[in-house]
């Protein structure tokens, strides 16, 4: 197999310069996704909006169960708009296994759906993301939406509030608006953290 194209230095000087704007501990899951443009750009406002990893469940073999393999893929990295090529991307074959790793690393999972779901039901708006250290947002198929099984392993469902006719949003659309709120709050807070810890050490010298 050829080496990966190495890149190029101001691209790397890019991705170093936003490091910091990236969300730790926040991954987004895209539950078997049938649409290969809705993955694509699941993953590009992943990279866009500094989610720090994107999980995707699915038993098909349109998507390689290697991110090196997906990375090289020349479609599925055009409708990304390369953000493939940036975004750290791991393949589940099903919804068991992911939430069982996320789990094992101490993720508490949110889905989202256009109904109300579930134990807890949240406005998208109206929610505090930053309660949760480690936090996994979930999407759902483009015609059945969420399993009932991530369901009933999420602590709440993310409810954007519809105002037409039409019941839901579209996969990729939806990823947008929400992982817009919550990395809009997680880097708030992130921010805040960060100040803090420079201000206590800067007392701590002044001692
Ligand atoms: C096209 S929708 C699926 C519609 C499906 N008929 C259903 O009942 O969920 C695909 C995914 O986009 C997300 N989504 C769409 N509209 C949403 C909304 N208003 N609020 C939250 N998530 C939404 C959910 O993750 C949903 O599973």
């Amino acid at each position: 197999m050829d080496e990966p194209k190495k890149s190029t230095p101001s691209l790397r000087a890019r991705a170093d310069k936003i490091r910091h704007l990236r969300c730790k501990n926040l991954i987004a899951v895209i539950e078997h996704p049938d649409d290969l443009r809705n993955i694509g750009t699941v993953i590009r406002n992943v990279n866009a909006l500094g989610v720090e990893k994107a999980y995707v469940v699915s038993d098909s073999n349109a998507l390689p169960d290697d991110w090196q393999e997906m990375r090289e893929r020349p479609k599925l990295s055009a409708i990304s708009a390369s953000a493939i090529k940036w975004s750290f991307v791991r393949k589940f074959a099903d919804t068991e296994s992911c939430l069982a790793h996320l789990e094992s690393k101490g993720f508490v999972s949110a889905v989202t759906s256009p109904h109300t779901k579930g134990r807890k039901n949240v406005i998208l708006h109206e929610a505090d993301y930053t309660k949760y250290t480690k936090l996994a947002v979930w999407f759902g198929n483009e015609g059945t939406g969420i399993s009932t099984l991530a369901l009933d392993r999420s602590e709440f469902c993310i409810n954007i509030p519809m105002g037409g006719i039409i019941e839901s949003l579209n996969l990729g659309t939806s990823s947008g608006i929400v992982l817009y709120e919550i990395t809009k709050q997680r880097r708030a807070f992130q921010d805040r953290l960060r100040a803090k810890v420079a201000a206590n050490k800067l007392g701590r010298r002044a001692v």
